[in-house]
């Protein structure tokens, strides 16, 4: 149990509002040494990637739907993707030092080096069939005016499904007022997308839970 609070509060030191991206590099630059980010954050402790593969198995039925994975890190993602079937997927992180521990593990065709901001990633309009992401979403990570990248580089009628620490939806500091899921609100009236799923899951990290989110693109 108390190992269990260890990591809980080593993840919530992660998410701050004052982190720059300089210190997000350096943060899991210095987690993926020696394979640590994988060892410390095995399925059970860190059920997030599996939750992730789960809503985009429900929402995505072709499996050979092209998929990308931001915030991918080391590719737990990817792994839990691919024991469902889906194999035609690409990664997106800022950090080319949990890149590389994915790349070694061949899960992805390719791997983008970019953060997710509120525009700027190289990628082109409608490039995707869906976009995931499990671990992205917090203080110092993606902002939520970057999910109008997420929208702009997945096609009309793909599927994008966030998922996240169900506490960062109101003590997140830059997602305060419920600043996410107004905007998640926002694009809905502005129909760039519609909710199709919000759902409260047990156990995503350390005993915390966590909320699926899932998107169909307009
Ligand atoms: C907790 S890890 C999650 C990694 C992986 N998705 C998983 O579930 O194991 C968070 C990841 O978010 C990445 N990240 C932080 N800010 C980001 C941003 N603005 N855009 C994309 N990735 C970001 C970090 O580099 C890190 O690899």
């Amino acid at each position: 149990m108390e190992k269990f609070e260890n990591m809980n509060a080593k993840i919530c030191d992660l998410y701050k509002p004052t982190l720059s991206q300089d210190d997000v590099l350096n943060a899991y630059g210095k987690w993926s040494e020696g394979g640590k980010y994988d060892k410390e954050l095995p399925l059970g402790v860190y059920n997030g990637p599996r939750y992730a593969a789960e809503a985009v198995n429900m929402y995505i039925p072709n499996k050979d739907a092209r998929i990308i994975d931001v915030a991918a890190g080391t590719g737990k993602v990817a792994e839990e993707l691919q024991k469902l079937g889906f194999m035609n997927l690409d990664a997106l992180d800022p950090s080319t030092r949990m890149l590389k521990i994915a790349r070694e593990k061949q899960l992805y065709k390719n791997h983008i080096p970019a953060f997710i901001l509120e525009t700027g990633t190289p990628i082109l309009d409608d490039e995707y069939d869906g976009l995931v992401t499990s671990g992205g979403m917090g203080d110092g990570h993606i902002p939520p005016k970057a999910m109008h990248e997420m929208a702009r580089v997945v096609k009309p009628g793909g599927v994008i499904c966030l998922v996240m620490r169900e506490e960062f939806l109101t003590s997140a500091e830059s997602y305060k007022s419920n600043a996410l899921e107004h905007e998640m609100l926002d694009m809905e009236k502005r129909k760039i997308w519609i909710q199709i799923a919000r759902n409260v899951v047990q156990g995503y990290v350390v005993n915390r839970t966590g909320v699926v989110f899932a998107f169909k693109v307009l």
